[in-house]
């Protein structure tokens, strides 16, 4: 990508992860600068950001860059994206103001392309009228707002409350985003995600070892690319992604239900979740206690949720995985025409390093005129990119 991020550090106390959100920004593939104001270096120190960013920091009362160039307006000409983490409300009310009266905010005066902001303060601060409608000053001026978040404040005995800084890797998933080219703009697409859980009774269930990754890394790069996303997902343990509809069902029954209610918004479904195949005929009320003879458990057939999609698409691009252990191609090819999909990836869930829940996958994808390509093995992350890019050259439609 090599895109490039100047962190601006504001003085408070989430100062002190600053080096950690350069770390996420370099993860993610940016090139990053930093500045830090002078209150922020109480908290955090030019040596750590200057470690972990390859770079001198910008610091107050060094008014001039190693070209000699005025040092507020090369790290405004300099960066595609100004991410202040952590703002506070000093630093959006001198930005608001356009008060070029520091390093930050000059920089911000000085042209600065894109701003997003990542404030943390406590809560009656950020409630506060005077914050509110800096904020709105900012966002009308096309400013971005990232967070806060609620949850727990640094200030020893203070209660928790909304005013708290996004986490580091959600910072740089929103810098992300900012900074996606939106060739999906005006699309829904429709992701599963996630094993489902066929109960027998309230405590016991049947289900699989999905973990959800793949399905959530096509909504987030979707996300990223402008499109509306809704994800129906099983139970998983990934958090919710910023920007995108949830819908959380347990039984194959529940994703039948959500699906089918969604489909006809949907201009691309990705059905990535591992759904059971079967669920146990009658499902108790109450548990069941153990004795000691042996039980026989009769199960039935699940609705095939993406046979259905098939029979009903009209204008939909349809994606299906499939999952084999043997004879991968030609079942996961018999598969694309009977569900009548438009694409299908295969997954190898016994290679040890591909299997359930690893964060890399390889895929083998199948088109309907027989066209197979081996995408090797990548994050789960660029696949999603690359089955998004496929996927769109399948629309008819025009947005
Ligand atoms: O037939 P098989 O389960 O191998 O097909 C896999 C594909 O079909 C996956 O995309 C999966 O999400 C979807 N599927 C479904 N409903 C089922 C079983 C699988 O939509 N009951």
């Amino acid at each position: 990508m090599g895109q490039r991020v100047l962190l601006a550090v504001g003085g408070g106390a989430a100062a002190i992860k600053a080096p950690l959100v350069v770390r996420r920004l370099r993860e993610a593939g940016f090139e990053v600068r930093t500045l830090a104001t002078a209150r922020a270096l109480a908290f955090t120190t030019e040596l750590a950001l200057a470690t972990v960013s390859g770079h001198p920091v910008a610091t107050e009362g060094r008014w001039f860059a190693p070209s000699g160039r005025v040092l507020h307006l090369e790290l405004a000409a300099w960066a595609d994206l100004v991410l202040v983490a952590p703002a506070t409300a000093a630093d959006l009310a001198r930005a608001a103001a356009g008060l070029a009266e520091d390093l930050l905010s000059a920089t911000i005066v000085a042209g600065a392309r894109r701003v997003l902001w990542a404030p943390a303060m406590n809560p009656e601060m950020w409630a506060d009228p005077a914050v509110q409608e800096n904020v709105a000053r900012l966002k009308a001026r096309g400013h971005a707002f990232a967070g806060p978040a609620y949850g727990a404040m640094a200030a020893v005995g203070e209660a928790p409350g909304l005013g708290r800084m996004l986490e580091p890797e959600e910072l740089a998933a929103h810098v992300r985003y900012h900074l996606t080219e939106k060739d999906y703009a005006g699309r829904t697409v429709l992701v599963t995600a996630g094993p489902t859980r066929e109960h027998l009774d309230p405590v016991r269930f049947i289900s699989n070892p999905s973990s959800g990754k793949m399905g959530y890394a096509v909504a987030e790069a979707a996300r990223d690319r402008g499109a509306r996303v809704i994800l129906v997902h099983g139970p998983t343990h990934l958090p919710d992604p910023f920007g995108v509809e949830t819908v959380p069902v347990e039984s194959a029954e529940e994703m039948h239900r959500a699906v089918l209610d969604r489909f006809p918004e949907a201009d691309l479904v990705v059905m990535a979740a591992a759904v059971a195949d079967w669920r146990p005929a009658e499902r108790k009320g109450e548990k069941e206690p153990k004795t000691g003879e042996e039980k026989h458990l009769r199960l039935v057939r699940t609705p095939d949720i993406l046979a259905e999609l098939g029979e009903q698409k009209r204008h939909q691009v349809l994606v299906g995985f499939a999952m084999e252990t043997h004879e991968g191609l030609s079942r996961a090819y018999a598969k694309l025409k009977r569900k009548n999909l438009d694409l299908i990836c295969l997954n190898y869930p016994t290679d040890p390093e591909t299997a359930f829940g690893a964060d890399e996958n390889r895929l083998v994808v199948i088109e309907r005129s027989g066209r197979t390509e081996a995408w090797g093995k990548a994050s789960k992350r660029a696949l999603a990119e690359r089955l998004l890019t496929r996927a769109l050259g399948f629309m008819q439609k025009p947005v």
